[in-house]
């Protein structure tokens, strides 16, 4: 995994297992020496890369220069007109920014960012990180650009810390994580969506001009993740050229990809700049969130495969991060806002009685919430329907052999509740203007130490008060209008990150109090599923729609990026509550089975036969969590393209292979499942018992044949679970 450092020539090469990333100290004619990416691809054996076809004498003139040079930190306004990664502004009107290479150090290991979500060693070996130092002299903005190689992944994280090295005052007009300079044309693909619908995939082709996805709702969203993969024109999911482009944060942010006319691709990644203005007085620093690369020469699935190992070892902490999760049972859709104490036990002794391993009680236990419009922000609970208090009800709950969890939304206020009455000064808002509500809700502005503290005491004096073992941290609902009327005029432009700063410190303090709670993030669905959530919580709920197809589609968006481990995913009830569509129990579990586990349903209202389903269900969850949740997992068929979908999880001796018809037709094509990746040797089908050489499953593949012949109507899967027989 070495950093080669050339100081005479000013050459720094990152060379990973499969990848290098080359950068060199350039020369403009003004003197200063910019930092350059000359090369980002797949490994090369030595650093020479031929620089630009043009000769000395083009890149003598300045303007040919800046629009040509493959700049590794673009500054704003200074003749280079791609996309910028870092702007200044002085107090006296200094405006354009140009940073100039004065040093470098190396180190083993990786230094953790304060106060923001990061990936992490666990010994120095794991990783090398070599830091820039450059300088603006004008207006003495300095800036350390550290990029760190993992040993055991093609990962590269990046990031930038700005500092105002000056005398006077200075704002930072952009402040992003990473520029990356590329050859060529790529496609872009990333993961769109909306509520219920979240992580699609999209792959567009190169276009002159920019490309960009972008949040500015004060968090990552359900319309971008905060993700875009750069391929190669043949890349498809196991060849080509795949960079990946992740940012660890939560809320504004903005990955731009832009095709210059020389035909090279720059993409730059970090805090959204249409939100963004961030005050320096001398001798201040910014950090910015970390971007993650990953290079993978075998296309997008390879690329996918870095980010699940790195998100799932070195983002995600805590005991958990490794502890197989447990089966749980949600009570949102079996009851909403209308239970008490008698039924909720009604529905845990059901779940018991299966197999459950944990029941989590939803939105309405505290105030007097029998709706979506009063109470949040007075996390006490509601008497009316929990007359024994929430311990009373985690007792009996566990008492029947359940852990207990539970449902908070603790960054947000309804105007009708306490909280409000007494700090109607705490709301997020523009002052002056008209605060929109958004499913009658205000949101906390997490800005303010005094409302972290209190959130910080609230949430925790629930947990202490019952043997609570699970917290689902949900959040309803974006931003509208922003401002703070504690912050002076010329610091409004910092509201939106000094939100999730101070989210980022509630969820450290909450969760570093209670390490033995499994936290599962969620927002709205899977609004704010990204690797900063990850880093707090390991788990994040995908998506409120759980629809077994529409479901598919969201899981296998969702592991362009993330892996299983991560990823919410329940049974519920038909006719979806989302969108009306009835299919069979046994293939809402089977699509469940690849994540975290669960039901939202009245488990004591099925029918037999489909309680006997779901007796199988929990049994075939527990015996292959392990390879679900920790092994490599791999996407086979898309059902972005065609009517069949399938993808594997492997773990040592045992590959689990998943197969969904969705959309069924007369005379389908004779479909036979090919696998990757399977180690040689011999493996047997725990149902049939046949067994099959590694090289007949991925050469061959396995027939799409369900399970008792049935074989008609839309929505039908298979689960083969094979183990190694030799
Ligand atoms: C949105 C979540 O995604 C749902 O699962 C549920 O917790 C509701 N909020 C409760 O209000």
């Amino acid at each position: 995994m070495p950093i080669h450092v050339d100081k005479a020539k000013g050459r720094f090469h990152l060379q990973g297992k499969a990848m290098s990333l080359i950068l060199e100290r350039g020369e403009l004619p003004d003197g200063t020496h910019p930092l350059l990416m000359t090369y980002y691809g797949a490994r090369l054996e030595a650093d020479e890369v031929p620089g630009t076809p043009l000769g000395a004498k083009d890149l003598a003139s300045f303007d040919t220069a800046n629009a040509v040079l493959p700049f590794a930190a673009p500054g704003e306004r200074c003749g280079d007109f791609r996309p910028a990664m870092i702007g200044a502004q002085t107090a006296s009107g200094r405006y354009a920014t140009r940073l100039s290479l004065c040093g470098h150090e190396t180190r083993q290991g990786k230094e953790p960012l304060p106060g923001l979500p990061a990936t992490y060693v666990e010994a120095p070996d794991e990783a090398e990180t070599i830091a820039f130092a450059l300088e603006d002299a004008l207006t003495g903005l300095r800036v350390r650009l550290s990029y760190t190689l993992f040993a055991q992944v093609d990962a590269v994280a990046v990031s930038v810390r700005a500092e105002n090295a000056g005398e006077e005052p200075m704002w930072l007009t952009r402040c992003m994580s990473v520029a990356i300079s590329l050859q060529g044309q790529y496609d872009a693909l990333h993961l769109h969506g909306a509520w219920a619908k979240e992580r699609q995939v999209e792959r567009i082709g190169p276009m002159h001009g920019e490309r960009a996805i972008r949040s500015a709702r004060g968090a990552s969203g359900h319309q971008h993740n905060p993700f875009m993969a750069l391929l190669s024109r043949d890349a498809t999911e196991h060849t080509g050229d795949a960079y990946g482009i992740s940012l660890v944060y939560s809320g504004d942010f903005c990955i731009t990809a832009d095709q210059d006319a020389y035909g090279q691709t720059r993409a730059v990644c970090g805090l959204n700049p249409d939100t963004f203005r961030w005050k320096l007085e001398p001798g201040e620093a910014f950090q910015t969130p970390e971007a993650v690369l990953a290079y993978s020469p075998d296309g997008l699935n390879g690329m996918s495969q870095i980010y699940h190992r790195l998100y799932r070892t070195r983002l995600c902490r805590g005991p958990w991060r490794d502890r197989e999760r447990p089966v749980l049972i949600n009570n949102w859709e079996a009851t909403y806002f209308g239970f008490d104490h008698e039924k909720i036990l009604r529905i845990a002794k059901a779940a018991a009685e299966l197999g459950v391993e944990l029941f989590v009680l939803d939105d309405g236990w505290f105030g007097r919430r029998d709706n979506d419009d009063c109470s949040l922000g007075d996390w006490v609970e509601d008497r009316r329907k929990l007359p024994r208090g929430l311990k009373g009800l985690a007792e009996d709950v566990q008492a029947l052999g359940l852990r207990f969890g539970l449902w908070f939304e603790p960054e947000m206020i309804s105007p009708d509740s306490d909280l409000c009455r007494a700090h109607p000064d705490w709301v997020l808002h523009a002052p002056g203007r008209f605060a929109t509500q958004a499913r009658n809700q205000w949101i906390l502005d997490m800005g303010r130490p005094e409302v972290q503290d209190h959130v910080i005491e609230a949430v925790s004096r629930v947990l202490r008060s019952a043997p609570i073992s699970y917290v689902k941290w949900d959040m309803n609902r974006n931003f509208a209008e922003t401002g703070a009327d504690w912050l002076p005029a010329d610091r409004q432009g910092e509201v939106a990150h000094r939100y999730m700063l101070g989210v980022y410190r509630v969820m450290e303090a909450v969760t570093g109090a209670f390490p033995d709670v499994l936290f599962e993030s969620c927002s709205g669905g899977g609004g704010r599923f990204d690797p900063g959530m990850l880093y707090y919580m390991p788990q994040t709920w995908t998506s409120d729609d759980t629809d077994a197809g529409e479901r598919m589609k969201i899981q296998y968006g969702t592991s362009v990026v993330y892996p299983a481990s991560a990823m919410g995913a329940h049974v519920s009830a038909v006719p979806n509550h989302q969108i009306g569509r009835v299919t069979s129990m046994r293939v809402r579990g089977e699509v469940a089975m690849s994540g975290n586990f669960g039901y939202e349903l009245d488990l004591s209202r099925q029918t037999p036969e489909d309680l006997d389903v779901i007796r199988e269900q929990i049994a075939r969850v527990k015996q292959i969590r392990r390879v679900t949740q920790q092994g490599v997992f791999t996407r086979l068929l898309s059902p972005f393209e065609g009517n069949v979908c399938a993808w594997q999880f492997a773990l040592d001796d045992t590959v689990v292979l998943f197969a969904f018809v969705t959309a069924q037709k007369a005379n389908p094509e004779l479909c036979r499942v090919r696998m990757r990746g399977v180690p040689a040797g011999r493996w047997r089908d725990e149902d049939d018992g046949r067994v099959y050489d590694a090289s007949v499953l991925e050469r061959a593949g396995l027939p799409f044949i369900v399970p008792g012949g049935e074989r008609l109507g839309d929505y039908t899967g298979m689960v083969r679970v094979l183990r190694r027989a030799d």
